[in-house]
């Protein structure tokens, strides 16, 4: 098998394609993120394992991934801001540039000391978003660190929280529906003032007497494929059938355990979903809302 690094990856998946990983491991944010606004407001501190964001009245802060990817498994642990958060969110998504872009998003708005959370999820592709999914966590997100999970291979989108499936975005491309499989992404995240609508619609403003607000980020772990210079770090190696425990995710579905977890938290903790949300589209549910 050749190994020429020609671009002709994205055209022969998932046919004859599988992936060697490179894992943007080691978990340090000095090698993997860039602060990229905030002022000193974002911070790497203990050598490069913890990653703080804060906000006060004057700014927030964010950071962003020195890597694009193509795919990947992507997990991060994130502590969210305590106590009274109301107003607040914090953001970590993977998006790609342009006018057409791709995005795939995890976003926490804040609530008083002792109300939930919430966590709102959203999936774009070419552009076009408008499938949101809103979820009470199961855990208080903000005594510990807890692990938010990205699957984002050719096939599937999946969503996970400590392991655990909380939405699945399917490669819908059968029936119309673009899916996000040509544009690298680079991870994101901020933390920002969004009272005017994050915490019960807007009614619950910011108080400022409690800023600094400090989330904090640890245990980075990428096992993906890397995009530079039009090029994927995964090349074409082996056939899809060949399984490694590396790139077990580039064809990884879930389980029938994992799908009964998935069910237990759309039960149980799922408190909007645009697919069942039929006063929002007067022509009719989104295509790939029928599949499901
Ligand atoms: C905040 O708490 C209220 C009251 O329990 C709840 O209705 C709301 O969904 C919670 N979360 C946000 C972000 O508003």
């Amino acid at each position: 098998m050749s190994y020429s690094s020609s671009s002709k990856f994205p055209l022969l998946m998932p046919l004859m394609v599988a992936c060697l990983i490179m894992a943007a491991s080691g978990s340090n944010f000095h090698n993997d993120f860039d602060i990229t606004w905030g002022d000193g407001r974002g911070k790497i501190v203990n050598n490069g394992e913890v990653l703080t964001l804060s906000l006060d009245k004057q700014s927030g802060s964010g950071f962003q991934s020195k890597n694009e990817y193509l795919f990947g498994k992507i997990d991060m642990q994130l502590k969210l801001v305590p106590g009274n958060s109301a107003g607040t969110v914090t953001a970590y998504y993977l998006s790609s540039k342009g006018t057409t872009w791709d995005e795939i998003d995890f976003e926490f708005l804040g609530n008083l000391s002792g109300d939930p959370y919430i966590l709102h999820t959203n999936a774009f592709s070419q552009g076009k978003g408008n499938r949101e999914q809103q979820f009470y966590l199961w855990f208080d997100p903000t005594t510990d660190l807890h692990t938010y999970s990205i699957l984002w291979n050719p096939e599937r989108i999946i969503f996970s929280v400590d392991d655990t499936p909380i939405r699945e975005f399917k490669n819908m491309e059968s029936i119309g529906v673009p899916f996000p499989k040509n544009q690298p992404m680079r991870i994101y995240s901020s933390l920002w003032n969004a009272d005017d609508w994050a915490t019960r619609g807007g009614l619950v403003k910011t108080d400022w007497t409690q800023a600094p607000f400090t989330a904090s980020y640890r245990n980075f772990n990428a096992d993906a494929c890397v995009w530079s210079n039009g090029a994927s770090s995964c090349k074409s190696n082996a056939p899809s059938s060949s399984t490694s425990t590396n790139n077990a995710w580039f064809s990884q579905e879930m389980d029938s355990a994992k799908q009964q977890r998935l069910q237990w938290v759309q039960q149980n903790y799922m408190i909007y979903n645009y697919c069942t949300d039929a006063k929002r589209f007067p022509q009719g549910l989104p295509s790939e809302c029928k599949m499901s």
